[in-house]
């Protein structure tokens, strides 16, 4: 078996490539590390890597024909909400050009397919007061992040009912863990918690905190991915989260219990084009056999031991 993950040195990416390879499948990562680090896929010997840009339709088209991969995951995106605020033209070409153009090549050259995820957000809903949010819940995308999301989900699906190609989208809700970049100003917000608590910075919080998350452990997250892929679900989406609700002011307090320290906090005004509340139903998923694993503090305090080991 061969797999092709876009994004690969990324922070969900990296630990999907683990997952692939651990369970004996070829992995070939794209990604031109722009976000991620080759240093993040702890398989990296046993992996293929191309430092390339998914937007490069010659190349993505000569390594689709060449390989003729069983399982496609597209990661590879502008992951950040804010961030598309600023490119959102640029965002476009990676969140949704790129993904459509490989899919594009895939049906025309009549390429062989096991399975294509995209991986989509939960940033797809919005803010309606519809909670918690359900695969058929209405959507309201706010950014240019959620919008590309969502047309690309739309073609993703279409192409696989249209084609009959094996196709299937993820909703990720908030992710969290080791691996998580937390260089720029746009990163998950847990992991520039994490950079904060253990190097003694000023953490700025958008808003009074009160915005609520669901945030999920990423060792859930590859369960579900790994899940979808074996139980060969296709034109569907899958939201892929814990099904809890908790609001950046309470992840605050259970993250300063685990780490033993007190955060230094400026506030700043709310950021535009934001959730407000966001929490999964995950019953379609647990209907796949998904079963959480890692409650809030249990994945903070996995997440912040691992942080102090390598700092040890
Ligand atoms: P990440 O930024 O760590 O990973 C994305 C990877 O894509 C990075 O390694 C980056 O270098 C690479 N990349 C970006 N543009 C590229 C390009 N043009 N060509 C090749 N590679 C490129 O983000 P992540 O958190 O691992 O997110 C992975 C996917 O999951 C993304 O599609 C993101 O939108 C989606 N997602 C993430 C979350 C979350 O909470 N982390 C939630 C919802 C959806
Ligand atoms: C995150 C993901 C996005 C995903 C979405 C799904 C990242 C970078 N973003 O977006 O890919 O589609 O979940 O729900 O992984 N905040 C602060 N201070 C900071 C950083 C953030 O207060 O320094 C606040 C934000 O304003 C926001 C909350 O924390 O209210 C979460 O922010 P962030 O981690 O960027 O996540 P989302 O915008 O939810």
């Amino acid at each position: 078996m061969k797999a092709l993950v876009t994004g690969g040195a990324g922070f969900i990416g990296s630990h999907l490539v683990d997952k692939l390879v651990e369970q004996g499948v070829d992995v070939v990562v794209v990604d031109d590390l722009s976000m991620g680090s080759v240093d993040n896929i702890k398989s990296r010997d046993s992996v293929t890597i191309h430092i390339e840009d998914v937007c490069n339709e010659k190349f993505m088209q000569e390594l689709l024909q060449k390989e003729k991969f069983d399982y496609i995951y597209f990661l590879a995106a502008v992951a950040s909400v804010a961030d598309s605020i600023e490119r959102p033209s640029e965002t476009h070409e990676i969140n949704h050009s790129a993904v459509l153009n490989t899919l594009e090549y895939i049906r025309t050259e009549k390429l062989p397919l096991k399975q294509f995820l995209f991986t989509s957000s939960a940033a797809v809903y919005g803010n309606l007061p519809e909670l918690p949010k359900k695969e058929n819940s209405r959507v309201d995308p706010l950014s240019p992040y959620a919008i590309d999301k969502y047309a690309t989900e739309r073609y993703v699906l279409a192409y696989g009912e249209l084609y009959d190609l094996p196709t299937v989208c993820v909703r990720f809700f908030n992710v969290y863990g080791p691996g998580q970049n937390p260089s720029s100003p746009y990163s998950g917000v847990l992991s520039i918690l994490t950079d904060c608590l253990e190097n003694d910075k000023t953490f700025t919080l958008y808003g009074d905190g009160s915005q609520t998350r669901d945030f999920v452990y990423i060792e859930d997250v590859i369960q579900a991915l790994w899940l979808i892929t074996v139980q060969n679900a296709r034109h569907q989406v899958f939201n892929i989260a814990n099904g809890y609700e908790s609001t950046l002011n309470n992840i605050i307090q259970t993250y300063e219990k685990v780490a033993g320290r007190k955060l230094t906090i400026d506030f700043a005004k709310g950021r535009t084009g934001e959730v407000e509340r966001s929490v999964a139903n995950i019953s379609r998923l647990i209907g796949l056999g998904y079963s959480t694993n890692w409650s809030m503090e249990r994945g903070l305090t996995k997440y912040w031991e691992g942080v102090q080991h390598e700092a040890s």
